[in-house]
C-alpha cells in the first residue's frame, strides 16, 4: 500500500484509512505538530527497508501522533511499555513522566486514556537518567549531610545523591567536592522548602527513593551537659517531617542519631520523632547499631529509624563482624544486635559458626600510612608504603595520592602526660603531679578512655569531633601525636579518595560528625533489596545467618 491512500485524507481518523496491514512511511524528523494539526502534514511514500507494519483498522481511530509514534518506533502495540512500567522502571513518578514528556525528555503516545513507550526510547532515558544520577537510577537526599558520610555509604550501597543540605559551608564544600552531581541546598533547614528542592534539582514529588539524615546530635548526647527536650537543635527533626508533608515523598526516610535519644525524656523524644513520621505516612522501626558490626574499624553505636511509605516491615542488616565492646546506655540488650557483641577480642565457637568475621583493627585500619609529626603532616602527600591488609586495599582504591593526612599539635603538657601512656593505656598511666586538676580526683573506673593511646591490636573508640586527649583515645600507638584527620576517616570507614576541605578543625569536626560510610553501605544495602528484590542474596543470606543465630541462642543460652 503506497502512502497515497492515506494521502487521500489529510486525517486518518477522517474515516478513509485501510483496512488492511499497510507499509507507511513519515517524516523521520520530528513532526511539525503545528502544520499536523492543521491538517497540512502528509504521509510520504515509504521506503521499505524503513517500514513499519501495523494494523490499519486500529489506526483508524487513531491520531497521528499515533502512527508516527509507531513509525518512529518500530514497535507493536502489545510491546510498548504503560505509563505505570515506564514509571517504575526509570523509578519516576507519574508528574516527573508527565514533565519530561512535556520537556522531549520521554517520547511516548497517548493511546486512549492512557499513554505507551516505547522500551528502546525507554532504555535511552534509563540510561540518560543513569548517566545524570549513576549507575542506579536509586535515588537519595541528604538532610544536614554534613560532610557526607552517610551519602557515602549510599553511593557505596549503589544510590545516587540528588541533593544535600547543610548550613556549613566548610561541609558542603567536601560535600559538593566529592559528589558534584548533587545540589547543594546551603542554608538552614527552617528555611528550605520542598519547593526549592525541586526547583534545585528537576525531580518531582514522589521521586526519591530514599531521603537521610542525622540531625545534630549534642542535643540528644548522653554525654552533653544539658539533657533538655526545650534545647532547639532537638527540634530539628521537625523539618524534616514538614519536607516530606511538603511533598517530597521518598519511598524510605533513614533517620540516625545517638544511642541516647532513646532515654531521653523517658523516650517521649524518640516518640515524637516516631509520631511526625506517622503523622507523614511513614511507618517507623529503629534499632541500634554498631558501626564495627559492619566492618568500621571503631566501636560506635548509633541509634538508626527506617521509616517507609510502601507497607514493608523492615528488618535491619545483621552484623557481619563480631564487636568487643558491650552495650551500656538504655535499650543496649533490646535494641541492640548483643549476639555479636564480645566482652573481649577472643573470636568464639559461636562467632565461627555463624561466621561472623573478626573486627577490623587499628593497625590494619592506619599502619599503611607515613609517619607523621605531632601538628605535621600535609593536606597533600604520596603513599611511601604499600597497602598490607585487605582493609587498606579497600582504602586505597580509587586513591594516588594522600589526603589530609595532617594532625593538630599536643601542648607541652599533654606530650609529657602521653610519653608515660603505653599502647591500650590511658591517664591512670599519668604520674598524679601531672594529671589535670579534675582528673586528680577522680576514681581510676572513671573516664577510663581518657588521655588514652590506641592499641593496635584493639578496636579504635568512637571518632570524635575535637582530637583531644583530654576528651579520648586519640594517640597515636607508635608516634607521640594525635591521630592525623585521614587516620580519623580510616577509623570512620571513608576511602581514601574521598577528601575533606576546610580549616584542619572543620576537617576533623566533619569525619567526627560523620555516620561510618560502612554502617551507611549495609542499611542501604538493606533498603536496595526492598526497592529492587533481585538484590535479594544478600538478604537471604542474612535471613539464613539470623534463624542460625537465633537457633543457637537459644541452644546456648546466649
Ligand atoms: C551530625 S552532623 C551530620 C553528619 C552526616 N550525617 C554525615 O554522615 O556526614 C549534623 C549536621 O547538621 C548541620 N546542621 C545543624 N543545624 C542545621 C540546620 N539548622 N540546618 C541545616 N543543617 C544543620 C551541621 O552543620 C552538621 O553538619
Amino acid at each position: 500500500m503506497s502512502a497515497s491512500r492515506f494521502g487521500e485524507t489529510d486525517r486518518v481518523s477522517g474515516g478513509r484509512a485501510p483496512t488492511h496491514i499497510a507499509h507507511l512511511g513519515l517524516c523521520h524528523s520530528a513532526p511539525d505538530w503545528a502544520a499536523v494539526f492543521s491538517q497540512k502534514w502528509k504521509f510520504r511514500q515509504l521506503d521499505a527497508s524503513n517500514g513499519v507494519e501495523f494494523d490499519c483498522t486500529f489506526c483508524h481511530s487513531l491520531s497521528y501522533s499515533v502512527i508516527d509514534f509507531w513509525c518512529r518506533m518500530n514497535t507493536k502495540l502489545e510491546n510498548m511499555l504503560t505509563l505505570s512500567e515506564v514509571c517504575g522502571s526509570l523509578r519516576i513518578s507519574r508528574e516527573t513522566a508527565y514533565r519530561w514528556l512535556k520537556a522531549g525528555r520521554l517520547y511516548g503516545v497517548k493511546v486512549g486514556r492512557d499513554w505507551r513507550f516505547a522500551p528502546d526510547q525507554v532504555q535511552t532515558a534509563i540510561a540518560e537518567h543513569s548517566s545524570n544520577y549513576g549507575v542506579s537510577p536509586l535515588l537519595m537526599a541528604d538532610l544536614f549531610s554534613g560532610a557526607g558520610g552517610l551519602s557515602l555509604g549510599f553511593h557505596l550501597g549503589g544510590f545516587r545523591s540528588v541533593f544535600f543540605n547543610d548550613l556549613d559551608a566548610e561541609c558542603a564544600l567536601t560535600f559538593q567536592s566529592n559528589f558534584p552531581d548533587a545540589k547543594p541546598l546551603v542554608a538552614p533547614i527552617q528555611e528550605i522548602s520542598a519547593r526549592d528542592v525541586f526547583a534545585a534539582t528537576g525531580i518531582g514529588p514522589e521521586d526519591l527513593d530514599v531521603l537521610v539524615g542525622g540531625p545534630p546530635c549534642q542535643g540528644f548526647s548522653i554525654n552533653a551537659p544539658s539533657r533538655s527536650s526545650s534545647d532547639e537543635r532537638n527540634h530539628l527533626f521537625r523539618h524534616y517531617a514538614r519536607l516530606v508533608l511538603e511533598g517530597i515523598r521518598p519511598r524510605f526516610i533513614v533517620f540516625e542519631n545517638v544511642p541516647g535519644l532513646v532515654s531521653l525524656d523517658g523516650g517521649k523524644t524518640l516518640a515524637a520523632v516516631c509520631h511526625e513520621f506517622r503523622q507523614a505516612g511513614y511507618e517507623p522501626c529503629f534499632r541500634i547499631l554498631n558501626a564495627c558490626h559492619y566492618g568500621v574499624p571503631q566501636e560506635r553505636w548509633r541509634l538508626v529509624i527506617v521509616a517507609n511509605r510502601i507497607g514493608i516491615h523492615f528488618d535491619f542488616p545483621e552484623p557481619a563482624h563480631y564487636s568487643v565492646s558491650r552495650p551500656n546506655f538504655s535499650g543496649g540488650r533490646s535494641l541492640t544486635y548483643s549476639y555479636a557483641a564480645r566482652r573481649s577480642s577472643a573470636k568464639t565457637l559461636f562467632d565461627e559458626a555463624i561466621g561472623l568475621r573478626d573486627p577490623v583493627k587499628v593497625k590494619e585500619a592506619i599502619s599503611d600510612l607515613p609517619p607523621i609529626k605531632s601538628g605535621g603532616g600535609a593536606e597533600i602527600m604520596e603513599y611511601v608504603s604499600a597497602s598490607s591488609c585487605d582493609y587498606q586495599h579497600w582504602a586505597r582504591n580509587g586513591s594516588n595520592r594522600l589526603h589530609n593526612h595532617h594532625c593538630v599539635d599536643l601542648s607541652d603538657i599533654n606530650r609529657r602526660r602521653m610519653q608515660h601512656v603505653q599502647p591500650g593505656g590511658s591517664w591512670r598511666d599519668i604520674p598524679r603531679e601531672l594529671l589535670p586538676e579534675g582528673m586528680k580526683r577522680a576514681r581510676r573506673s572513671d573516664h577510663t578512655r581518657r588521655y588514652g593511646r590506641l592499641d593496635p591490636t584493639g578496636i579504635a573508640f568512637t571518632v570524635m569531633t575535637k582530637c583531644d586527649p583530654h576528651w579520648g583515645t586519640v594517640v597515636h600507638y607508635s608516634q607521640d601525636r594525635v591521630i592525623s584527620v585521614r587516620e580519623a576517616a580510616r577509623f570512620q570507614s571513608f576511602p581514601d579518595w574521598f577528601v575533606f576541605y576546610g580549616s584542619k578543625g572543620s576537617q576533623y569536626r566533619q569525619v567526627g560528625n560523620a555516620v561510618p560510610p560502612l554502617l551507611g553501605k549495609a542499611i542501604a544495602g538493606r533498603i536496595r533489596y526492598y526497592l529492587e528484590p533481585t538484590s535479594s542474596v544478600d538478604l537471604l543470606q542474612h535471613k539464613n545467618l539470623r534463624s542460625l543465630s537465633n537457633a543457637m541462642s537459644g541452644a546456648l543460652r546466649i
